[in-house]
């Protein structure tokens, strides 16, 4: 999978555009609740462009913000540190070119207050749900909020996958806060606080599998 040319898809699909909006959305929300300090994390983070349009919409002109993202394409990595370059005003923001599926990457990760999960969960086999989600209680503070989006195409398994995720990450101790879907049907964007304390770290082992959902032409935008 070309994930740089996959990005393409948000000038050509209004329903990725559509959750861009929501996550971006949501992601601000997340940052003003915590004032101006705060850890933001996102795995797989493409081009970081959730967390670009969410900034802008803070307003702010200065804080104290960490960002953490990971992304394995470097490609993808050098748009992403692009397009984060003119908010240095508002903290340090660190992408880390590296593999988001290995334990050993978080290992320098501080506590998030704001996570970012968004376009993953469709290349994650729902059987590694409950594991990612009990693994993020290792990466989040008690009271962060995750942001996390599905696909709901049904021949991705959508609205399944959807109920599954939202009872994994239950399991795992987020309280979802709100689940919204885009107005197409599209796309589940859902809220979560983690009201567990953290987890004792893992450094070492396979966090969760990603597999690149490839269907036809249509359905490769989907994530
Ligand atoms: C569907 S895109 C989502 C990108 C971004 N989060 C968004 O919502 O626009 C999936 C991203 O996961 C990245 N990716 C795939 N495998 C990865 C891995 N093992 N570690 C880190 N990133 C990975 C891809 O390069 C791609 O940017």
């Amino acid at each position: 999978m070309d994930w740089n040319k996959w990005h393409d898809k948000y000038e050509q699909q209004p329903a990725l555009q559509a959750r861009l909006n929501l996550v971006a959305e949501r992601i601000a929300e997340g940052l003003l609740e915590k004032s101006v300090e705060a850890v933001v994390s996102s795995l797989c983070c493409g081009d970081a462009r959730d967390l670009v349009l969410a900034l802008g919409r803070t307003g702010w002109e200065s804080a104290q913000l960490q960002g953490q993202l990971v992304e394995l394409d470097p490609t993808l990595v050098a748009s992403a540190r692009q397009a984060l370059a003119p908010f240095h005003a508002l903290g340090h923001f660190q992408v880390q070119c590296a593999d988001a599926t290995r334990y050993e990457t978080y290992r320098d990760f501080a506590l998030a207050d704001v996570f970012i999960l968004s376009g993953v969960l469709g290349n994650v086999p729902t059987h590694c749900y409950g594991d990612l989600a009990q693994s993020l209680g290792q990466l989040c503070h008690t009271g962060a909020l995750l942001i996390w989006t599905r696909s709901l195409d049904e021949r991705n398994n959508g609205p399944e996958a959807v109920g599954t995720a939202r009872q994994s990450f239950h399991d795992a101790g987020f309280e979802e806060i709100e689940l919204s879907r885009t107005a197409d049907g599209g796309f589940a964007v859902a809220t979560a606080r983690y009201t567990a304390p953290p987890r004792p770290r893992r450094d070492l082992g396979t966090m969760f599998e990603f597999q690149a959902f490839e269907g036809n032409a249509e359905r490769k935008a989907q994530a």
